[in-house]
């Protein structure tokens, strides 16, 4: 069986880490890498290669920034090209991001089967990308592989038929376990900043809905300023957050914050590490609300909704929207000993990626012993 794995952008290396490494225990899977380029600085992209100790992209396509259709499309020719080089029996997608939704369309344009990690999330948020991404990749996918019975339900709903959908956990926290005790030995990072242990916040936010607005972006500023005179801040930022400061004329104001330490885009290895030292995180991602669920510290989410409410639900996570009254109450909470705790989720034990390649081997052996990989018509 030839599998043609997709990846683009920063989640996405942290997802198919571990299965790649499953992939290589079976001498009957091949299997090509492709990296779309959709993140392409060393620090978005070539750190988390390096510290997941991932293999050089057989394939990278220097897709690069651009409007999401421009990103989205040009992935999209220039993937049909190495689809139809490779010929794989089947394209393995993971999560939400445009290189996501554009391998699904190339691939099921040329008839190929297509395998969505992290299929059936949905916010319910169409003005989300990730949104959109999500819907539209499960809407033409074959195998489905879910974190959750709450999105192997969505996908149900949807109308996929039940034996395609495999409820087998969250291969996010198969990274987290694999690399968590190396990051603590390894990352100098809390060496770098006036921090201590438990005793920091961090904070990320880079949701176009965060802050590509100037009057939401000051606001959600504002709540930092006022969070971080109670308790430091160690605050990683994003290049879209280091833009938008910029553009926006705000920089100054978060230079002027004496307990906010802003860092560059941080490594895997850096970034778990900082994440399990925190006491707390504030921040608009999608997989920290799952690692800090795992790691038992309280996270609020600067948003209104989330895909992965299972982090809600039985985890650590608190949606806290936008309003700076709201999330100040929520950190002092915090602070005062009363932050949430929760569950792991089921099956998020790090054995997630074991389940998909296993599964993947048995559809592979079903399929004829010479495929007819498709061709463009
Ligand atoms: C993308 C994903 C989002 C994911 C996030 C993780 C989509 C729709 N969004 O959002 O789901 O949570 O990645 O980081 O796919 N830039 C750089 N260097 C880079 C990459 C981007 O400077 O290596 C800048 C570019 O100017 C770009 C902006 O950051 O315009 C945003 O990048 P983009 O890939 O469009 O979306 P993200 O906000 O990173």
């Amino acid at each position: 069986m030839k599998i043609l794995n997709v990846v683009g952008a920063r989640p996405n290396f942290v997802k198919i880490a571990p299965i790649l490494r499953q992939m290589n225990l079976y001498s009957t899977m091949q299997w090509q890498l492709v990296h779309t380029g959709q993140h392409y600085d060393d620090r978005m992209s070539q750190v988390f290669f390096d510290d997941l100790q991932l293999p050089a992209p057989d394939v990278f396509l220097g897709i690069g920034s651009g409007s999401h259709a421009e990103q989205t499309g040009r992935t999209m020719i220039a993937l049909e090209e190495v689809m139809q080089d490779y010929q794989p029996d089947l394209v393995l997608v993971v999560g939400d991001v445009n290189s996501t939704l554009a391998g699904a369309l190339a691939a099921s344009k040329l008839h190929i089967p297509i395998a969505h990690v992290e299929a059936g999330l949905r916010s319910w948020d169409r003005t989300m990308p990730e949104e959109i991404n999500r819907i539209c990749t499960d809407a033409i996918s074959d195998l489905f592989f879910t974190t959750s019975a709450i999105a192997t339900d969505n996908l149900l709903r949807e109308g996929i038929a039940p034996e395609a959908i495999h409820f087998v956990g969250n291969v996010m926290i198969d990274s987290l376990k694999a690399n968590l005790e190396r990051a603590r030995h390894q990352s100098t990072l809390l060496e770098t900043y006036p921090v201590q242990p438990q005793q920091y916040g961090l904070v990320t936010l880079h949701r176009p809905g965060n802050v590509d607005d100037p009057v939401m972006l000051e606001r959600l500023l504002e709540a930092i300023a006022t969070v971080s005179e109670r308790v430091p801040l160690l605050f990683p930022m994003h290049p879209r957050t280091q833009q938008r400061l910029e553009t926006f004329g705000l920089q100054a104001r978060l230079d002027s914050l004496d307990q906010v330490w802003v860092t560059p885009p941080l490594g895997y290895l850096d970034f778990i590490c900082a994440l399990s030292s925190a006491q707390f995180t504030l921040m608009d991602s999608s997989g920290v609300q799952e690692e800090t669920t795992v790691l038992g510290i309280p996270c609020l989410t600067m948003r209104d909704n989330t895909d992965r409410p299972e982090t809600v639900i039985e985890g650590t996570n608190t949606l806290v929207g936008q309003d700076p009254d709201r999330i100040i109450q929520e950190v002092f909470q915090i602070l005062e000993g009363q932050g949430k705790t929760g569950r792991v989720p089921d099956l998020w034990d790090g054995n997630t990626a074991e389940r998909i390649v296993d599964i993947l081997a048995v559809w592979g052996a079903a399929l004829p012993a010479t495929t007819p990989c498709s061709t463009v018509v």
